[in-house]
């Protein structure tokens, strides 16, 4: 997968394509990141990109025009999905995630300022995302976010792929609690179950906790599930459920 970026700082993004996994997946030719400075496709002599926004008001406003040359440039094939980050997008979620995943070729826009200039999100942009109610004062870090979340899901891209398949939202539930040794630290014990080498028995705590603690947590996510009886009794036995 090629992904593109364009953006005033790309700075904000470049040093957290050197670690980790984003570092892995691209040593492995699974993924391509490109950073490019909007600015390389300004035309006047002082490199502006943006510009007062008309009926007045505060704030600037990028400009269409080095958009629009920039994603020509950068789009040539006309094959990417060129993807807004905005406050005012879809919400990014797992499963956005895991789907633009499968994409050959992803084009990232980031705003800054006011944001930019509507005909950009009229003629170009394809999909508009958001990674949060909030406001960030520029696309750079959500692009990092959205790079982040699908370079993990990259088939391959984990020593042990299936463990991103069993992460939170994969299963619309949270993921279940973890422990690793000593066995017991400052007089709290590790769940005997956990201790007991029993796979079956292991596996189903797993997912009664997944199921309970999203119960707690985020019972938006649980209306999106049927539950079964069992899962009915499992929380009603926590008191999550009536
Ligand atoms: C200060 S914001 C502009 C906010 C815009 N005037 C609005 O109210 O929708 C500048 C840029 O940061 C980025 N941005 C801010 N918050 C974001 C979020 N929650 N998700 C994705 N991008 C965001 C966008 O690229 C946006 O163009």
């Amino acid at each position: 997968m090629k992904i593109d970026v364009l953006a005033l700082f790309p700075e904000i993004i470049a040093p957290a394509l050197e670690t980790g996994i984003l570092k892995r997946v691209q040593e492995a030719d699974k993924l391509t990141v490109n950073l490019h400075n909007l600015r390389d496709w300004a035309t006047d002599k002082h490199k502006s990109v943006d510009d007062y926004p008309y009926g007045g008001g505060a704030g600037m406003i990028l400009k269409p025009e080095p958009i629009f040359a920039a994603v020509a440039a950068l789009n040539s094939e006309e094959t990417a999905h060129i993807i807004y980050l905005t406050p005012q997008g879809t919400p990014l979620t797992q499963g956005v995630a895991e789907s633009l995943s499968l994409e050959t070729h992803l084009v990232l826009l980031c705003g800054r300022y006011k944001g930019v200039d509507e005909r950009v999100r009229d003629r170009l942009v394809t999909t508009e995302l958001s990674i949060g109610d909030y406001v960030l004062s520029g696309g750079e870090i959500a692009a990092l976010v959205l790079i982040d979340a699908i370079g993990r899901v990259l088939p391959g891209a984990l020593g042990d792929y299936e463990s991103a398949h069993v992460d939170s939202f994969s299963q619309e539930l949270l993921d279940h609690p973890h422990y690793t040794r000593p066995a017991e630290f400052g007089g709290m014990r590790v769940p005997e179950v956990l201790v007991s080498g029993h796979h079956e028995n292991i596996e189903k705590w797993r997912y009664a906790e997944a199921l309970k603690r999203t119960a707690k947590h985020r019972p938006d996510l649980l209306q999106k599930l049927e539950l079964s009886e069992e899962d009915i009794a499992i929380l009603k036995t926590a008191g999550l459920a009536e």
